[in-house]
């Protein structure tokens, strides 16, 4: 019996394939690339044994699709009691059956693209506001204005808090979330988790109380706010969980979306130049809406682009619950899984200059399974309406009231809660108007 489960483990990268993983973490500076060799080297899906960590990365268009939808059940969200699960308790990104599908009956008429649209000039106000603090030839870390704007949005779109006056107050307070639950030392020993920001993390509980609080003592209406605190009868726990794991997986994401394509097109002025002119033809200095830029192909491969570069959750995490079958393969029970949507975006039989910034590949259309920047199955990102809109505007405006350049020498990643820009990069702002 264990001959067989052995039979059908998945293989280990050769000696030479860590070499050059390790190579490769060295040039490029991120462990992602490294992953690639080993995949290279083992196939779509492979076991990764380091001192302390074991993992099956996941890597392939088919066996990925496999492993988040027909093997969703086997293959669960989270089940260890790490950072991310001790922060968001029972939010609906670490539930799986019954109460997850409930949660989602919950939150899913609020992500209606329709729903969304009423939100647009509240997003494009969030665009000016940035916009309008630049002065002409600064250099600004642009990730902290997309961040802003991000936040903003968030919490007047879902939550009906108003965005300006509310972010500035929570966005220290969320980057305490963001630092608690980033791949770090932790996850070679549960001991080693990050200690010491219980001070922002528990400032940040009590904001999160208090706003629950007020909207249950004056019900606003209309707001997935007011519909989780209807659905749970007023139970804070269950609120307080669902709205902190909203806050968390859907501003950071975008933010890093909306940098990374920024920060892209600093770095590739023509294309800059091409899309600034399509939006001009069609605005001139209207205000973007989601109606006025419908089919805008110039900037659509931008936006789906930077997503295949930076997919800003680059790694999906789960735990195989029981021996699960995945193709050829049988995950043992207990597996960390590990799946790689930046390799399956970065491979080399996949994609044409894997490392280049291509817009017009997208369109080609018909990406299929090499392309999951939200996911696939029942955990596939809910928010990826309002994120798109929210890019759409705001790229739109930038493009509209600015031009971008390279404050930077290479943009580099960093593995944080998402695949956010190194810390400290600028771009320089040339204000149009
Ligand atoms: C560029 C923007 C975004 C990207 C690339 C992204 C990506 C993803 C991915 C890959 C997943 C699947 C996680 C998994 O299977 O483990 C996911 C789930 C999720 N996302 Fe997003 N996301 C984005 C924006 C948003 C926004 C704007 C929101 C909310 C306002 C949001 C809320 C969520 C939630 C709640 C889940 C968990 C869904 C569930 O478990 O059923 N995301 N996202």
């Amino acid at each position: 019996m264990k001959g067989k489960i052995d039979r059908r483990a998945p293989p280990v990268p050769s000696v030479g394939s860590y070499l050059r993983a390790l190579a490769m973490r060295l040039r490029s500076g991120t462990w992602l690339d490294a992953l690639e060799a080993l995949r290279a080297g083992a196939g779509d899906v492979f076991r990764l044994e380091l001192p302390s960590f074991r993992a099956i990365v996941i890597a392939g268009p088919a066996s990925i699709r496999t492993a988040l939808v027909e093997a969703a059940s086997c293959l669960r969200s989270r089940v260890d009691p790490d950072p991310v699960v001790r922060l968001f308790r029972a939010g609906i990104l670490v539930m799986d059956g019954a109460e997850h599908a409930y949660l989602r009956r919950i939150a899913s008429p609020f992500f209606r693209p329709a729903a969304l649209e009423r939100f647009a000039p509240a997003m494009v106000r969030a665009a000016d506001r940035q916009i309008e603090a630049w002065a002409d030839g600064a250099q600004v870390e642009i990730a902290e204005a997309t961040r802003t704007i991000a936040l903003e949005v968030l919490l007047e779109a879902l939550f009906g808090i108003p965005g300006p006056t509310e972010a500035s107050q929570l966005i220290h307070l969320l980057r305490a979330a963001h630092a608690y639950i980033s791949p770090g030392p932790w996850l070679f020993h549960p001991a080693l988790s990050v200690s010491g920001r219980e001070g922002p993390l528990q400032e940040l509980e009590q904001a999160l109380r208090d706003h629950i609080r007020r909207r249950r003592a004056s019900p606003k209406g209309g707001t997935l706010l007011d519909a989780w605190i209807e659905a749970f009868r007023g139970d804070e726990e269950r609120v307080r969980d669902q709205m902190l794991t909203m806050l968390i997986a859907g501003h950071d994401t975008v933010a890093a979306w909306l940098a990374w394509t920024l920060i892209l097109l600093a770095a590739h002025p023509a294309v800059q130049e091409r899309a600034r002119a399509a939006v001009d033809e069609r605005l001139g200095r209207d205000t973007p809406s989601p109606k006025a830029l419908r089919g805008l192909e110039e900037l659509e491969g931008i936006g789906w682009e930077a997503l295949r570069l930076y997919p800003p959750i680059p790694v999906l995490n789960r735990r195989a619950a029981a021996s699960c079958a995945l193709g050829e393969w049988t995950i043992p029970a207990g597996a960390r899984v590990m799946i790689s949507l930046y390799t399956l975006h970065r491979r080399p039989d996949l994609w044409a200059e894997p490392h280049a910034f291509r817009p017009e590949r997208f369109r080609e259309g018909g990406m299929g399974s090499r392309f999951l920047p939200f996911g696939a199955g029942p955990h596939t990102c809910i928010g990826a309406p309002l994120a798109r809109l929210e890019w759409w505007l705001v790229v739109a405006r930038m493009l509209q009231r600015a031009v971008f350049e390279p404050a930077f020498s290479a943009p580099r990643p960093r593995m944080g809660a998402t695949l956010e820009p190194t810390p400290g990069l600028l771009v320089r702002i040339r204000r149009r108007w």
